[in-house]
């Protein structure tokens, strides 16, 4: 018997009747573009992730680029990001004409090792070529990055710190959401 790795139908089986549900109740409404259901996902999220607020938008690779875009990073300029993450992590980086600056990961975690982040950050100041500008963090397999450190190496160098938690979102470190 053959077994899918990934069963999307399957899945769906299991939620369709909330999924037709909320589908109909768009379409009976006509607010298709940031309409109530929207404005409850992100309060949703917000409460689930112990966030301030929370914004939508199109898909978690998107949610990645939105921030490098809005922080007007770009051509000469460094982000650090770990060797080893789903694509779109370091995808993202060209799309703004900065370049993706390869980061190790731990052997334990998988995650950036915060010690060879700091490497990489003095390897790219040394030689000149380009500016760094900030990190990006993934929380892989559902593990958060280690944020304390990072996010102090982050203040230090004054770079800006996305925390890619699409595989990730809702977990904790020492009993705390990592990101605040
Ligand atoms: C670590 C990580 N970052 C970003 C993404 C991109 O998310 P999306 O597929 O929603 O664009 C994924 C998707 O699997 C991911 O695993």
């Amino acid at each position: 018997m053959a077994i899918a790795s990934i069963d999307l139908a399957a899945q769906q089986r299991r939620i369709k009747p909330a999924i037709d549900a909320a589908i109909a109740a768009v379409m009976a409404h006509g607010g298709y573009v940031m309409g109530p259901e929207v404005r409850e996902f992100e309060a949703r999220l917000a409460e689930f992730g112990h966030a301030k607020r929370a914004l939508s938008c199109g898909n978690g690779t998107d949610a990645i680029a939105l921030p490098l875009m809005a922080w007007g990073i770009g051509p000469g300029d460094a982000v650090f990001c770990p060797s080893f993450t789903f694509a779109a992590t370091p995808e993202v980086i060209p799309w703004t004409g900065a370049t993706p600056v390869f980061v190790d990961v731990l052997p334990d975690t998988y995650n950036l090792d915060p010690a060879k982040l700091e490497a990489a950050i003095a390897a790219t100041l040394a030689e000149g070529k380009l500016a760094p500008k900030a990190i990006i963090a993934v929380d892989l397999f559902g593990q958060p990055a280690d944020y304390p450190k990072i996010a102090e190496i982050a203040r230090r160098h004054g770079l800006k710190l996305i925390a890619d938690s699409a595989q990730g979102f809702g977990c904790t470190l020492h009993g705390q959401h990592p990101i605040h």
